[in-house]
């Protein structure tokens, strides 16, 4: 496992944005599994700010849906991952609809909405980079306690930490659902990198748990451990706090 810890959340996602300009620029077809939420949002907006400067070709990169929730179709105000993955990253870097993987909703089943994104994620060849954020209860996507190394792709019932986490994203009408799809367990460690962004210390200790703790599926994201060849941690001094490098 690599660490990199960086004293500011500002400078973290700096440090996060070159690697993945870098990963760009080395594969200019890459598939890049795409977190939303407070953590990685800078270095989105720093990656858009390299990709502009440097004219990193982004035209065939394919974004891959991390996560998303379950709304009821007829609510336009509901809260929606996509979209904020749209504003903060597809459309700063210009990806092409068509290089997009995401949950599909509006299928009859939620089987066909897996279906369909298992059979795109693995027709791309599955995923080269993932961009990780760390749930408050070690969840990695959505894949919310207890979930095995090989949980797939699947429509998850959110548990009241996640719930009560992800609310502040969104405004007082928009309340967050009780289901979400996420990218299963087996698509994230099958990841050929993984970065995983920490920022504060109110995540010091679940990281500490999820990198110096016992592998466990009560703690999805300590499952990292077991694919640590692949895995980079980018963490603030905030959320790094005192956890011992081994
Ligand atoms: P955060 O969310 O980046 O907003 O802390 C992380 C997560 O819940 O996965």
């Amino acid at each position: 496992m690599d660490i990199i810890v960086d004293p500011t959340h500002e400078l973290m996602s700096q440090s996060a944005a070159r690697i993945i300009a870098d990963a760009i620029r080395a594969k200019p077809n890459l598939s890049l599994l795409i977190a939303t939420g407070n953590t990685p949002i800078e270095c989105y907006r720093q990656l858009s700010a390299i990709v502009t400067s440097e004219h990193i070709d982004t035209s065939r990169l394919v974004a891959v849906q991390l996560d998303e929730y379950v709304s009821p179709e007829n609510n336009s105000n509901a809260p929606s991952l996509f979209d904020w993955m749209q504003r903060e990253l597809l459309q700063p870097l210009v990806i092409d609809s068509g290089n997009v993987v995401r949950f599909e909703m509006g299928q009859s089943m939620p089987r066909a909405t897996v279906d369909v994104y298992d059979t795109k994620v693995g027709s791309i060849g599955g995923i080269d980079l993932a961009i990780l954020g760390l749930g408050p209860n070690g969840h990695l996507g959505f894949n919310e306690p207890p979930s095995a190394p090989d949980a797939p792709t699947r429509l998850v019932d959110l548990t009241p930490e996640s719930l009560i986490s992800n609310q502040p994203y969104w405004d007082d009408s928009q309340i967050v659902p009780s289901q979400a799809f996420t990218a299963g367990m087996t698509t994230i460690l099958g990841a050929r990198k993984i970065l995983l962004l920490v920022s504060g210390a109110h995540k010091n200790t679940v990281l500490r748990h999820a990198i110096t703790g016992p592998v466990s599926d009560l703690l999805p994201a300590s499952q990292l451990q077991s694919v640590s060849g692949n895995v980079t941690i980018l963490a603030d001094n905030a959320a790094w706090g005192d956890i011992e490098r081994r």
